[in-house]
C-alpha cells in the first residue's frame, strides 16, 4: 500500500505542508527532547494520512465521535483505548519494538484486560482452574536462562478464560478462577493443572466491536492460555502459549499470534493415566509442554 500523496496542484501543495512546517515549529521550544520528537512525529505521521486519504471533514467528525464514544465507555474495569490498540496492532507492535528477539529468548505477546494482580498462590502441581469449567489440562515445562542454567524461584503467574469464553472477573459475583501464581522449583521446573484454551471474543458490545463488525472483521481471539514470568536478574516475560491446529490461529483479532508460541495441546482419552496420579473419572484430558527461556535483564 503506497502512502503517496495524491497529485494536487503545486499551491495547495504549499498551503498543506506550510501548515505541517507551522505545526512543527509550534514545538520547537518543548525542553524535553523526546516529548519534542514524539509530538513532531506524531504530527508527520497523522498530517501525512490526512493528506493521503484526503481525508473529509464527514469523515474528521466521524472519527471523533467514534474516539468520544471510546473515551465515554473506558472507566477503570474497562479499557476501550487498549482494545482499539489492540485490534489495530499497535499493542502487539509496541510490544514488538520493545521485546527485541535475545537469543533463544521466548516471545513476548499481548497482556490483555484480564490479568489480576493478587491471584491465589498455588503449589508447583497445583491447579489453577479452581472449578472453572472445561477440560483438564496438564501444563509442565521449564524456565531457564538465554545459557541454559534452570531459573529457581521464577514467579509464574497464569490466567485464563473458561471454556464459555469468560474470565472470572467477567462475571459480577466476585468469583476466581482460571488464575494462579505458581514458582519454579530448584530445578527451574514447573507443572500445573489447568484448562485446554477455547476461543472467546474480546468485549465487543462497545464502540471498537461495532467497528470491527463494520469493517467485517471478528472479535475472536485464538485459543490461549496467558504467562507472565518474573525472575531476578531476568527480563520480565508476558506471553501466552497458543493451540496447534486451532483455526482462529491466522485471524487472531488482536494479532498476538507467533509461531514459536503455538504448543501441541495433547489430548488424552477418559482413564489415561494422568501425570500426577490425579483422578479424573471420566473425563478426557490434555497435556502441554512449554519450555519457557528468559532473556538478561539489560536487553
Ligand atoms: C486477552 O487475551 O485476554 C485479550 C487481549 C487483548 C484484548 C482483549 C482480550
Ligand atoms: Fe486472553
Amino acid at each position: 500500500m503506497t502512502t503517496e500523496i495524491p497529485t494536487i496542484s503545486e499551491a495547495q501543495n504549499e498551503v498543506e505542508e506550510r501548515l505541517i512546517r507551522n505545526v512543527l515549529t509550534s514545538f520547537e521550544d518543548c525542553q524535553d527532547a523526546r516529548l519534542k520528537e514524539l509530538m513532531q512525529k506524531l504530527v508527520v505521521h497523522l498530517h501525512a494520512f490526512v493528506r493521503d486519504v484526503r481525508l473529509t471533514e464527514e469523515e474528521w467528525n466521524t472519527a471523533i465521535s467514534f474516539l468520544t464514544e471510546v473515551g465515554h465507555i473506558t472507566d477503570d474495569k474497562r479499557q476501550e483505548f487498549i482494545l482499539l490498540s489492540d485490534v489495530l496492532g499497535l499493542s502487539m507492535q509496541t510490544i514488538n519494538v520493545n521485546n527485541e528477539a535475545y537469543g533463544n529468548a521466548t516471545e513476548a505477546t499481548v497482556f490483555g484486560p484480564f490479568f489480576v494482580d493478587d491471584a491465589p498462590l498455588i503449589d508447583n502441581g497445583g491447579d489453577i482452574a479452581g472449578g472453572a469449567p472445561g477440560q483438564p489440562c496438564w501444563v509442565e515445562g521449564t524456565v531457564k536462562d538465554t545459557e541454559g542454567n534452570p531459573v529457581s524461584g521464577a514467579r509464574i503467574e497464569v490466567w485464563e478464560a473458561d471454556d464459555e469464553g469468560f474470565y472470572d472477573v467477567q462475571h459480577t459475583d466476585g468469583r476466581v478462577y482460571g488464575r494462579a501464581h505458581l514458582f519454579s522449583d530448584a530445578n527451574g521446573e514447573y507443572r500445573f493443572w489447568g484448562l485446554t484454551p477455547t476461543p472467546y471474543p474480546i468485549p465487543h458490545d462497545g464502540p471498537v466491536g461495532r467497528m470491527l463488525e463494520s469493517t467485517g472483521r471478528s472479535p475472536m481471539r485464538a485459543s490461549h492460555l496467558h504467562f507472565m514470568v518474573t525472575a531476578a536478574n531476568q527480563r520480565s516475560l508476558v506471553t501466552h502459549i497458543f493451540v496447534t491446529g486451532d483455526e482462529l490461529l491466522k485471524y487472531d483479532t488482536v494479532f498476538g499470534v507467533k509461531q514459536s508460541l503455538i504448543k501441541d495441546f495433547e489430548q488424552q482419552p477418559a482413564g489415561a493415566p494422568t501425570p500426577d496420579g490425579r483422578d479424573l473419572g471420566e473425563q478426557a484430558w490434555a497435556k502441554a509442554r512449554f519450555d519457557i527461556v528468559l532473556a538478561p535483564v539489560d536487553m
